[in-house]
């Protein structure tokens, strides 16, 4: 069957990284679904952020499942590491998977959810072969490597085209969007088909977090 569950999974992009252990105690109170992990490598995406060490720091600081995305070259060499550092689902961009399938098993080997990533220019058709082996799909809803950017509106018809893929199939895939989604874009991604939102900026910048969580929620339900 496939799963409808609303989850909203706010980016720890968006916290103040010196006072980490806090910001994640201040989610996990505001009502998170779970946590989401930013990883960058400086080369597939311009940015640089964490690796596994701080994924392992986090997981100690929280009991909510993380959810890892990974924005490197090469996901494959570290997969086992994210894992073992506590990815409860660990996401791969499929731009930087040749042997896809074979990336997937090996994330689900290492026992963990296999998610897998496609940036705003990818098409839905680069994931079809694999949907049923993967346990999400993350469609980017802004180009990767940064926080704060603003909804790319043509991603919503490549949210419709996998919902009614996953459906179709019955499969128990959930279907993630990750970049500008808040009040305004939340409605949107959900009618489209989106089940489990990541959101930076919308609950970190938030002034009452638990407030603007619970009101993500409810809009997503729309
Ligand atoms: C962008 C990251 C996102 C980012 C989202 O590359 O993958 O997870 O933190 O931030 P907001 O919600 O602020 O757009
Ligand atoms: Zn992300």
């Amino acid at each position: 069957m496939s799963s409808r569950e609303i989850r909203i999974a706010p980016s720890i992009l968006a916290a103040d990284f010196s006072a980490l252990r806090d910001e994640l105690a201040s989610i996990e109170a505001a009502g998170a679904d779970w946590v989401h992990v930013d990883v960058m490598d400086g080369r597939f995406v311009p940015n640089i952020t964490i690796g596994p060490f701080v994924v392992d720091a986090v997981r100690r600081c929280t009991a909510l499942p993380l959810d890892v995305h990974l924005m490197i070259v090469e996901p494959e060499r570290y997969v086992a590491d994210f894992v073992r550092a506590g990815a409860s689902t660990l996401g791969i961009h499929v731009e930087t998977c040749p042997h896809l399938h074979r990336s997937v098993a090996q994330i689900r080997e290492a026992g963990a959810r296999a998610s897998v990533v496609l940036n705003p220019a990818t098409p839905a058709s680069s994931v079809e072969p694999v949907l049923g082996d993967v346990d999400q799909v993350l469609v980017m809803t802004v180009n990767p490597g940064f926080g704060g950017q603003k909804f790319i509106e043509s991603t919503l018809s490549k949210i419709e085209t996998l919902r009614r893929w996953i459906d179709e199939r019955e499969l128990d895939v959930d279907l993630e969007v990750d970049g500008g989604v808040g009040p305004e874009t939340i409605a949107r991604v959900a009618r489209a088909g989106a089940n489990v939102f990541v959101a930076g900026t919308a609950v970190f910048g938030a002034p009452d977090r638990a407030a603007a969580i619970a009101a993500l929620r409810r809009a997503a339900r729309h």
